[in-house]
């Protein structure tokens, strides 16, 4: 069936690979990519691209109009780490971008939308252990603030206005053709282009700080899968949670000696290391394996091979 999707925040760690993934599979002419920035050259000569600023409604709509968009991915965000700094800036961008989005589908003027989630929903009050689907949230970052409430408006607007919104709890995401933005799991990237380029890295989190992660094929996998399924098999309209593995950084460091046998990894928290604290330690994704047959391919140690093979200069 034909479709033409547009991509929001294409240029970012996520939207540039799921860029790629949907031109492969559908064709390049019925991806349209935006950003409020230009994105890598790979991405830029791929296909279309527009400038667009996902907190202008009106900008938005007329895209929408001109290339007879009926998919949406919502990528734009500010991330939990720079959100800490610029709290106002955040709650408008993750907010207003996502109310324009879920608008466009109550005028009828697209017919699906996917918007991700983060394992941010959690808070301090949450059991840290196998994660349920529905626990008690109280997130207590701006970024985990913006998401639930944003689930929550997601679960809203599929149940007064029918809405077709899919949405996934991303863990943290490891890959390498861009650079996280901002986020408190981007040690994890980081720490396979030090190991690489310097043989040492100083990690911005403590030593047996677990968090869940997933790598990028995977997560890129699981939003099509989402996006693919028979509306009927997607019951949860907020987010499903979402998992493939959980490591502490003494763990992946030990995954990369393996392979670089000098590696050296020194530890100096900051203050993103609260942020991780207030953080699950892993994810019970049962509902999604159920719902719509969801299941992780990626571990750390396959992980790391794919990786240090693909950023060897
Ligand atoms: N990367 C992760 O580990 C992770 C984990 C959980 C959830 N998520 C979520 O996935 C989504 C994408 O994350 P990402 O890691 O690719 O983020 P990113 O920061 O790498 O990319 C976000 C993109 O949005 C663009 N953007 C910012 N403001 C904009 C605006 N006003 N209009 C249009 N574009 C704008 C940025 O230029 C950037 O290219 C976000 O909603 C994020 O919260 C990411």
């Amino acid at each position: 069936m034909k479709r033409n999707i547009l991509i929001i925040g294409a240029c970012g760690q996520i939207g540039t690979e799921l860029t790629f993934t949907l031109r492969e599979k559908y064709g390049s002419d019925v991806v349209v990519a935006s950003d409020i920035r230009e994105g890598s050259e790979n991405l830029m000569e791929s296909g279309p691209f527009e400038p667009l600023d996902a907190t202008d409604y009106d900008a938005l709509e007329e895209l929408v109009a001109y290339y007879e968009i009926d998919e949406v991915y919502l990528m734009a965000a500010m991330l939990s780490a720079t959100a800490e700094k610029f709290p106002e800036r955040a709650w408008n961008l993750n907010m207003n971008s996502l109310f324009n989005v879920l608008n466009l589908a109550k005028e009828k003027k697209i017919k699906k939308i996917f918007w991700p989630s983060s394992i941010a929903v959690f808070g301090p009050n949450t059991p840290k252990q196998n994660t349920a689907q529905n626990t008690i949230m109280e997130p207590s970052t701006v970024y985990g603030i913006s998401k639930q409430s944003g689930e929550r408006w997601c679960d809203y607007y599929h149940h007064k206005f029918g809405v077709d919104v899919r949405s996934v709890r991303y863990p943290g995401l490891i890959s390498w053709k861009t650079m996280p933005g901002g986020g408190t799991t981007d040690y994890a990237v980081e720490i396979y282009h030090k190991a690489l380029s310097d043989n040492k890295y100083t990690c911005f989190l403590k030593e047996d700080t677990e968090l869940p992660m997933m790598y990028m094929n995977d997560a890129i996998r699981a939003t099509l899968q989402i996006m693919e399924s028979d509306a009927k098999k997607v019951k949860v309209r907020s987010s499903y949670n979402l998992a493939a593995m959980s490591f502490t950084p003494a763990e992946i460091s030990q995954s990369i000696k393996n392979h670089i046998s000098n590696f050296k990894v020194s530890y100096k928290p900051d203050s993103r290391q609260a942020i991780a604290d207030s953080w699950p330690s892993n994810i019970d994704d049962s509902k999604a394996q159920k719902d719509w047959g969801w299941k992780a391919e990626y571990d750390l140690e396959r992980t790391t091979q794919e990786m240090l093979k693909n950023l060897e200069p």
